[in-house]
């Protein structure tokens, strides 16, 4: 190990900011604070919370995570100058991540700026930070394709005007580990604050140039979970830490048994589906199919797990099944930081047992979509719609056709509707019969068979919409895609109910 390592690494989380980047995604108010919950959890040292100048909306999530108490230093992008600052301030952040171009290519075609106004803009933004008491970390933007004396300038008088940490952004992905370690050493002969890292993934080296920065001095990473970010994404939480801890031996605040279920988290929240290969938190990350492996690991898993499956919230394989039992599910769940009620426990296991009765091998991420479902669930006093009966029809020759019984505020109604398929003629006919207590819409709908076979769990996310504009996001995981629909789009509309009556909007 390099002695200029240091021993403990920072970590820099921007998944609801760069992540919320990612193409096709765009989260929902009480997704970006469920994920923030999750990553304080996790125990990361900053959450980049968003880019407050960028909407109201965003202002409004920023400050809501700036006042719950995470205990997680927030923080908010801004480009340099004093509007987008402002914005941030007004959010009442820990943190400013004030940003610039540097390439030449950047400022001529992305800001129209010469170097002189690239640095008199650096450093005004950075004093106005401080000028307000709060922590800056400035980014010379694409760094790795800025011209070094030039680079070296910017970041001198960066730290002239009191910027408390460098970040250096390879924007585009395009270093290598040799190249990111010369260029951090090369900074480091000019800056004396914190160094920090920012590497995109577009030729895959992501992760590898994080580390070849933090082995030159960088003392902090920016990551994201599941390596979500602009284009390709950016340098993966779950890699960086784990390499930090069980490669270099360095520390980071990460409590890694919550790696696998803040993954699944992301993943379902955000849409974006992890590949089954993906190292540390990919379906098959822990599975092992050939003979030897099998025999291998069964008998010394050293043989073929470098990592502890539990070590990351994970298990090789199966765990709960058939045969598992209610306090081995307890244990596995607090495991990895989740606690169920008795109630929901009871359900959880019940579950469990069902698809084991069924044949089926019930996987860890089978269990974590039926957790997660079963504790989204709106609870059985507070429901104002519930589901008595249902019937779907489908056919070659037959219009898809759906009947439902359901109990809306204590009374019974029944309506039919047909569809495109099974799932769109039972949501339609549950809307219809609903529509009289509001007029709540469905804005999205994704499904996910987390685990191969036709006897998967299918999770149902869906995303819906009352006559405000309110969105609230609801799921469920069964075996039955049908049910599984229907259940997740009950319990978003109850939850769209209960949430405008406690408004006081009673209709
Ligand atoms: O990739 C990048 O350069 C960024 C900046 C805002 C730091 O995300
Ligand atoms: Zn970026």
């Amino acid at each position: 190990m390099p002695a200029k390592t240091a021993k403990y690494i920072r970590i820099f989380d921007t998944t609801l900011r760069d992540g919320e980047q990612t193409p096709g995604v765009s989260l929902t108010f009480e997704d970006k604070i469920e994920i923030a919950r999750q990553l304080s959890l996790l125990g990361v040292d900053t959450i980049e919370a968003g880019f407050p100048a960028s909407s109201d909306g965003e202002r409004k999530v920023i400050k809501e995570i700036a006042k719950a108490g995470l205990g997680t230093e927030i923080c908010g992008l801004a480009r340099a100058n004093r509007n987008d600052i402002d914005a941030a301030i007004e959010c009442d952040v820990d943190a400013v991540h004030v940003f610039i171009p540097t390439s030449p290519v950047q400022m001529k075609y992305a800001v129209n700026l010469t170097p002189e106004q690239v640095v008199s803009a650096t450093v005004e933004s950075v004093e106005y930070v401080k000028k307000h008491g709060l922590i800056c970390e400035f980014s010379p933007m694409d760094a790795t394709r800025s011209e070094l004396p030039f680079l070296k300038q910017v970041c001198q008088a960066a730290e002239k005007a009191g910027m408390d940490r460098l970040n250096v952004p390879d924007t585009v992905g395009i270093m290598i580990p040799r190249t990111m370690n010369k260029l951090i050493e090369d900074i480091k002969t000019v800056v004396t604050v914190p160094i920090s890292i920012h590497c995109h993934d577009d030729f895959g080296m992501a992760v590898a140039n994080s580390l070849a920065a933090v082995e030159a001095g960088a003392t902090q990473v920016h990551c994201t979970i599941n390596g979500l970010g602009e284009r390709a994404g950016n340098a993966s939480l779950e890699e960086v830490v784990m390499a930090l801890h069980m490669i270099y031996k360095l520390k980071t605040g990460v409590n890694t048994r919550l790696l696998y279920s803040t993954s699944r988290m992301v993943a379902t929240l955000t849409g974006i589906s992890v590949q089954a290969n993906k190292a540390i938190v990919g379906e098959n990350a822990f599975a092992h199919e050939s003979g030897i492996h099998t025999r291998g690991v069964t008998v010394k898993p050293l043989t073929f797990e470098p990592i502890k499956p539990e070590v990351v919230g994970r298990t090789r394989k199966l765990v709960a099944g058939k045969l598992a039992g209610t306090r081995g599910i307890k244990a596995e769940l607090e495991e990895i930081g989740i606690h169920p009620s008795e109630e929901q426990l009871k359900e959880i296991v019940q579950r469990v047992k069902d698809l084991g009765d069924k044949g089926k091998l019930v996987t860890d991420a089978d269990l974590l979509a039926l957790t997660s479902a079963v504790m989204g669930e709106v609870i059985a006093e507070e429901k104002v719609v519930d589901l008595c009966d249902l019937a779907v029809v489908t056919g070659i020759k037959v219009i898809p056709t759906a009947s439902v019984r359901l109990v809306l505020d204590g009374k019974e109604y029944i309506a039919a509707e047909t569809g495109v398929g099974p799932v769109d003629a039972v949501l339609k006919a549950i809307q219809k019969l609903t529509h009289n207590l509001a007029k709540i819409r469905l804005k999205e709908y994704r499904l996910e068979a987390i685990t191969g076979g036709s006897n998967a769990v299918a999770e149902v996310v869906i995303k819906v919409e009352d006559e405000k504009g309110h969105i609230v996001s609801a799921r469920a995981a069964r075996e039955d895609i049908v049910m599984a629909s229907v259940e997740a789009m009950i319990n978003g509309i109850n939850k769209c109910l209960i949430k405008s009556r406690k408004l006081g909007n009673k209709k």
